[in-house]
């Protein structure tokens, strides 16, 4: 069975490859009739440990636009409850033999564990700070029909870095496709292995912004944070924020983007999210498209052929 469990390990011409298959799936998005019936029997289940909106309701449209059959677990009244572990959950649910499994847990590898012990394919939608692949995807998606290329961009990443699996799976696919890759963070919040990362660190907005072409903002995950460095909301903002001024420091053409869910006021200000900048609502939209491209490449035999 083929899974996909992070950006790391796939080659540029796959991930150009699902690019491509997602855009297709836009268009079909686009239209009043949206159901195609390619996963027609096809059993996928979301098991999510952790809170979502965004990606399991679009990992549940994309599954039933293909006209897969489509169950979310519902985890907080499950038996995981009773002290059930993951691996004995994730055994049960493959005894009633899905196709496909989407595991969104808050432990890193929680995904890789899963695809060695059970029988079908699965999909990491977001494993600890590890990877979110589907969400650097749909960021790759956004960029390319904005900007038209990848390749020779500069990509500001902003924030809490050292929490961030969509900051981990952005820099990997963007090196991969060749844009140039900055990471702004308060030092306590920046990776004591950035050096390693092929990024360019800066500490400071001001210095890291300039002339950049997209503008990629974190949550401050402050779930995450235990007891060491949690900074004030207010501090934070002060000289972390992305507001109207900072913002002229990079292209005036710049994108603003944020993976969602946004604090509005912690990490970024309103009238930035909501502006003329902000494809925060488009990188909703090519979640859906990414993920339809995702189930296709790994449950359509007629993709036997390539990798994802
Ligand atoms: N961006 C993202 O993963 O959002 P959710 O946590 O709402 O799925």
């Amino acid at each position: 069975h083929r899974h996909l469990l992070g950006i790391k390990g796939l080659l540029p011409s796959d991930i150009e490859t699902l690019l491509d298959r997602a855009d297709a799936a836009v268009s079909l998005s686009r239209q009043s009739e949206k159901k195609r019936s390619v996963l027609r029997g096809r059993t996928q289940i979301n098991l999510f440990f952790e809170a979502s909106t965004r990606t399991q309701s679009s990992f549940e449209l994309a599954g039933k636009r293909l006209g897969a059959d489509v169950m979310n677990m519902s985890v907080a009244s499950s038996s995981t409850k009773k002290g059930e572990t993951l691996l004995d959950t994730a055994t049960t649910l493959n005894a009633m033999r899905p196709d496909i499994l989407v595991i969104r847990h808050s432990a890193a590898g929680a995904a890789a564990l899963l695809a060695q012990k059970v029988g079908c394919s699965v999909v990491n939608a977001g494993d600890g700070a590890h990877e979110h692949p589907t969400q650097a995807l749909l960021d790759a998606l956004t960029i390319r029909r904005a900007k038209g290329a990848i390749a020779g961009l500069t990509v500001a990443i902003c924030g809490d870095v050292l929490h961030s699996r969509v900051a981990r799976s952005n820099i990997i696919l963007l090196n991969a496709l060749g844009a140039r890759v900055r990471v702004i963070a308060p030092s306590t919040l920046m990776p004591s292995g950035v050096s390693q990362m092929s990024v360019e660190p800066f500490t400071s907005m001001e210095e890291g912004l300039k002339g950049a072409d997209v503008v990629m903002m974190l949550r401050l995950q402050r779930e995450r944070m235990s007891g060491s460095y949690v900074p004030s909301v207010r501090e934070y903002f002060r000289f972390f924020g992305l507001d109207s001024e900072r913002l002229k420091l990079a292209k005036e053409d710049a994108l603003v983007m944020h993976p969602g869910p946004m604090n509005r006021g912690v990490e970024i200000a309103s009238d930035v999210a909501d502006g003329p900048q902000s494809v925060i609502q488009e990188q909703v939209e090519m979640g859906v498209a990414v993920r339809m491209a995702v189930l296709e490449a790994l449950l359509d035999p007629r993709q036997a052929g390539e990798t994802a």
